[in-house]
């Protein structure tokens, strides 16, 4: 038999996951054997995929009960940590949903796991297997339209009010819009830039005082970017994740609404939309989230499981980077609730 795969959390993200699992198994020798989640609805309508798949309440649970190669935990971000180094610590590698965790000792706690486990862990910092975002890193690495003078990115979203017992609107649940969604783009910087050189936040508030909204200018080097992340907009507005990055030879657009999805924008007048094609293309609205595009989310899992079955390190998002976007994160959280305070 081949890879015996676990998933815990079968939520929003977890029938994502789901779903990729059950494309990928058409191609490579995988099996998901186990699932737990602490809702029954959602647990049965994940075993659809997998009639012959145990079936567990709690994630714990499953741990404790299976020997598996490969455990996903999609769970509410503040269990990620303690479930991964139970996971580890039972022998299976594992693949954490972003953000890895939301705190300094998880972070630290994480690392020692992996360290004395030797498994191999994979953080789910999508973005970065975004064929649009795939292929802006890959003009900024070979300057194909000269070196990177700015970029502006925004994830724009209504509020999160799906999730399980609201975890979302508690910032120790979730981090708030800092560590849940804005992380994305954060991370996708640090991946094509490095660490940034310094920052500046300014941010607001819900009611009850969880950061909702976060515009970050950030310099790297030569190189300045403006980042918004934002949860606090109308429902009646579809989420859109955009960048517009600017080249000494070139301007290039991303808006995930339109198709095509990007644009370059030549010095000369002239523009083009590159050709760019998801490994796996397909549109799935049942995880009832702002996720509809299974496409990335297939690609980083099947990454995963390729280093998995040629016994590699994951090098696209590693623990190690994993945790150093939730150090970066954690900065700017505190930034920005320093400027809430200041503005009250
Ligand atoms: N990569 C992305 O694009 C993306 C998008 C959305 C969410 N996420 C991340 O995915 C994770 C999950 O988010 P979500 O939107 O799916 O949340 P969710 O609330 O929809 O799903 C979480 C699921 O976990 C279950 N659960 C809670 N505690 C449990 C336990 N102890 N044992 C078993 N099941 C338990 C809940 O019943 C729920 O079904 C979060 O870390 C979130 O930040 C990532």
């Amino acid at each position: 038999m081949g890879l015996k795969v676990g998933l815990i959390g079968c939520g929003g993200m977890g029938t994502t996951h789901n779903l990729s699992l059950k494309a990928i198994s058409t191609e490579m020798d995988i099996e998901v054997v186990a699932l737990a989640d602490c809702r029954s609805e959602f647990l049965e309508k994940a075993a659809v995929q997998w009639p012959h798949a145990r079936k567990y309440e709690y994630g714990m649970e499953l741990i404790e009960q299976e020997t598996l190669d490969l455990v996903h935990i999609c769970l509410p971000s503040y269990l990620h940590a303690q479930h991964a180094i139970a996971a580890m610590r039972k022998g299976m590698h594992t693949f954490i949903e972003k953000p890895v965790c939301l705190t300094e000792q998880d972070c630290k706690e994480l690392l020692r796991a992996k360290e004395e486990t030797g498994r191999k862990v994979m953080i789910g910092q999508v973005v970065r297997s975004f064929a649009e975002y795939r292929y802006l890193k890959q003009i900024y690495d070979e300057k194909t339209y000269g070196a990177l003078k700015s970029i502006m990115m925004q994830r724009v979203s209504g509020d999160a009010v799906w999730g399980f017992e609201d975890w979302f609107h508690d910032e120790k649940r979730s981090g708030s819009v800092v560590l849940d969604l804005h992380v994305h783009d954060l991370d996708f910087l640090r991946y094509m830039l490095g660490e940034p050189d310094s920052m500046d936040v300014r941010a607001t508030e819900f009611e009850g005082g969880l950061v909702n909204q976060v515009v970050t200018q950030y310099e790297f080097g030569k190189v300045f970017a403006i980042v918004e992340g934002v949860w606090d907009v109308s429902p009646a507005l579809p989420f859109e994740a955009s960048f517009r990055a600017c080249f000494e030879k070139g301007t290039v657009v991303f808006k995930g609404s339109q198709k095509p999805s990007v644009m370059v924008y030549l010095a000369d007048g002239t523009s083009f939309a590159p050709e760019l094609k998801e490994e796996y293309e397909k549109e799935d609205h049942s995880a009832g989230i702002n996720i509809s595009n299974l496409g990335p989310y297939y690609t980083e899992i099947k990454y995963f499981i390729d280093c998995l079955m040629h016994d590699k390190e994951p090098v696209i998002a590693p623990l190690e980077e994993g945790v150093k976007s939730v150090a970066l994160a954690r900065q700017e959280l505190s930034l920005a609730k320093e400027y809430i305070q200041k503005m009250r």
